[in-house]
């Protein structure tokens, strides 16, 4: 595959090529490069709670399994019974062992290989050569992150200054309270690209325009993510509530390389896990994380946020989509950054850049 190239000066630097959007080999490429050697999101601490916990999901094609063991920490396993392929776990739930749903081989939550039935005879053969290869775990506040690949930094080296900056809203309190999917008809570069600058926010969202100081809206970027903050008005103190350590209200997204968004209010997490589905198709996860317990006035203020949340996501969508037939045009192909207002997109796609060069 070609090496991928940004400038590195945001003024002079031209933005990806429209295939990198579209060609179905890129995201294949994608899936090892990027999301096979990086933390992915795998779900939420709340079922991890007891040693003998288990949750699955797949990442970059990979289907995991991630449990809690006797002293209470966590271990990540391929999902992939070493018999033939079948699944170790499903869903989620509680076990002593894992069992796979085909032939009943059964794995410790270590990974290791127990029970073999009706296997006697079979040569050149030794349980402990079958354990269930492990992957990297980590967590922060209730959120537990995989890594498929062995190398590459740590989940704390990855996350920088974030655990420090967010310790005021108290995210080890937060539990899981919401999902709300979206399908979009984009390749899933097109959503974090919108999601990383506000340029767009006073055409696109004028309601959002009115909530946030626009004057005052920073990107900053850092070596695994980027932070967009701004004042919020007094119109925004809707959403946003003063929690009374001088720190004054403002608006926080942190986005996480490749496809996490970490949407912070006085009260909750919003989670935003972008998931390709397909080239030009992609799954946008929401997830609200909220103190436990819930304030008396939750339900209504919850009621209004995701409302709001969804106005704002439609008018992206909308956006989304049309750029995904934009990209296809025979007359566009790469296009320029506002260097005042797209240094966000511009730190993605120089990341993106390097994942898929090696
Ligand atoms: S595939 Fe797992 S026991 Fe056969
Ligand atoms: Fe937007």
């Amino acid at each position: 595959m070609t090496e991928f190239h940004i400038d590195p000066d945001l003024a002079r630097a031209a933005t990806l090529p429209s295939r990198s959007y579209i060609d179905p080999e890129i995201l294949r490429a994608e899936q090892s490069r990027i999301f096979g050697g990086t933390w992915q999101y795998a779900g939420s601490l709340d079922a991890l709670k007891e040693a003998g916990d288990f949750i699955t999901t797949s990442i970059a094609g990979e289907p995991v399994v991630v449990a809690c063991v006797e002293d209470g920490s966590l271990r990540a396993f391929s999902n992939v019974c070493r018999h033939r392929a079948g699944p170790v776990a499903v869903g989620c739930g509680h076990r002593k062992a894992l069992q796979c749903a085909y032939h009943g081989w059964t794995y410790g939550l270590d990974g290791r290989l127990l029970g073999t039935p009706e296997f006697d005879g079979v040569l050149d053969f030794k349980k402990e050569d079958h354990a269930l290869p492990g992957f990297r775990v980590g967590t922060f506040g209730p959120l537990v992150f995989v890594n498929l690949g062995a190398g590459g930094p740590s989940l704390h080296e990855v996350l920088g200054a974030i655990p420090a900056e967010t310790r005021r809203w108290h995210p080890d309190a937060l539990r899981f309270h919401h999902r709300q999917d979206y399908e979009l008809a984009c390749n899933w570069k097109v959503y974090v690209d919108n999601y990383l600058e506000g340029y767009h926010i006073p055409v696109a969202h004028p309601e959002l325009f009115r909530l946030i100081d626009y004057g005052d809206y920073r990107v900053e970027l850092f070596q695994h993510y980027s932070k967009q903050h701004a004042p919020v008005t007094a119109a925004g103190t809707v959403y946003h509530r003063d929690l009374g350590d001088g720190e004054g209200l403002q608006a926080l997204y942190y986005w996480i390389f490749p496809n996490l968004m970490l949407n912070l209010y006085p009260d909750h997490l919003q989670v935003n896990h972008i998931l390709p589905l397909g080239p030009e198709r992609t799954l946008t996860r929401f997830e609200w994380y909220a103190q436990d317990p819930l304030p008396p006035d939750w339900p209504a203020r919850f009621a209004a946020n995701l409302a709001f949340s969804d106005s704002v996501q439609q008018e992206d969508i909308f956006l989304c989509e049309a750029v995904q037939r934009g990209l296809r045009s025979r007359t566009y192909d790469r296009g320029r950054y506002s260097a005042a207002r797209e240094n966000g997109v511009h730190h993605f796609h120089r990341l993106w850049c390097e994942g898929m060069n090696g």
